[in-house]
């Protein structure tokens, strides 16, 4: 189980306090969003604008890191998370180190930039990853410059129904990934088998359903993720 942002159904998503928590509930994984700054930090926020997650407006990547730490991005949710930061990938790491995985996902367009500066964030860490990306550069970057981590190839479902199932698992592996991140609602017993046939674990997002969740189990997915960790431990007990 993967918490999403963190448990980000109860604290601000992709902050120190959503991954304690997910930590603290006994997330297996710790997903989170990686973007860098304008001065090449690589900082943990979903969107490529800080408008929606903070009390600041503006580009991530036309940010620096000092900017981007001087943004409320817990506020926003609730008045009891004021305060919470940005976090830095190498902080994100440090939270879950020893405690969960952790799944980094960096935002396509990042390129070659933002895998640098991540796996160089990742190497000095201590926490075990995986590493997922939408971007067909960044997944081609990261399977060539660490083909030892696990690596997932993400995947909507409007791409996947326009290109289909088994081009997608063909251009998953052309990149060199290791493991297929479908979005849930994509995914049947079906798909979780071709996958498994050509090789591929299957690991899907988001669920936050707890009847979804046991039928994917049944089904044979590798790994859900979630933005209720409890919820899912819970269930898949
Ligand atoms: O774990 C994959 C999932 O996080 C991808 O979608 O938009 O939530 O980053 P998004
Ligand atoms: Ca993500």
């Amino acid at each position: 189980m993967v918490a999403h942002r963190g448990a980000s159904g109860e604290a601000p998503e992709n902050t120190l306090a959503a991954f304690r928590l997910a930590v603290e509930q006994g997330a297996q994984y710790v997903e989170c969003d990686v973007h860098l700054s304008s001065d090449g930090v690589p900082v943990v926020i979903h969107d490529e604008k800080v408008d929606r997650t903070t009390n600041g407006t503006g580009e991530v990547a036309r940010m620096t890191l000092a900017e981007l730490r001087a943004l409320d991005a817990g506020g926003w949710l609730r008045p009891e998370f004021g305060g919470e930061k940005l976090p830095t990938l190498d902080e994100a790491l440090a939270a879950c180190a020893g405690k969960a995985r952790m799944f980094v996902e960096l935002k396509r367009g990042g390129g070659e930039a933002l895998v640098e500066a991540s796996l160089a964030a990742i190497e000095r860490g201590r926490c075990e990853v995986a590493v997922i990306s939408f971007g067909p550069e960044e997944v081609r970057a990261l399977a060539a410059r660490r083909p030892d981590l696990p690596l997932g190839f993400l995947i909507g479902r409007a791409t996947l129904a326009q290109h289909g199932l088994e081009r997608a698992l063909a251009a998953a592996r052309e990149r060199g990934a290791s493991f297929f991140s479908p979005q849930q609602d994509a995914v049947d017993a079906g798909v979780i088998e071709a996958a498994h046939a050509a090789g591929m674990p299957v690991s899907v997002w988001t669920v936050d359903d707890a009847a979804r969740m046991t039928g994917l189990a049944g089904a044979g997915v590798d790994a859900i993720t979630t933005n209720l960790p409890a919820l899912a431990l819970r269930t898949l007990a």
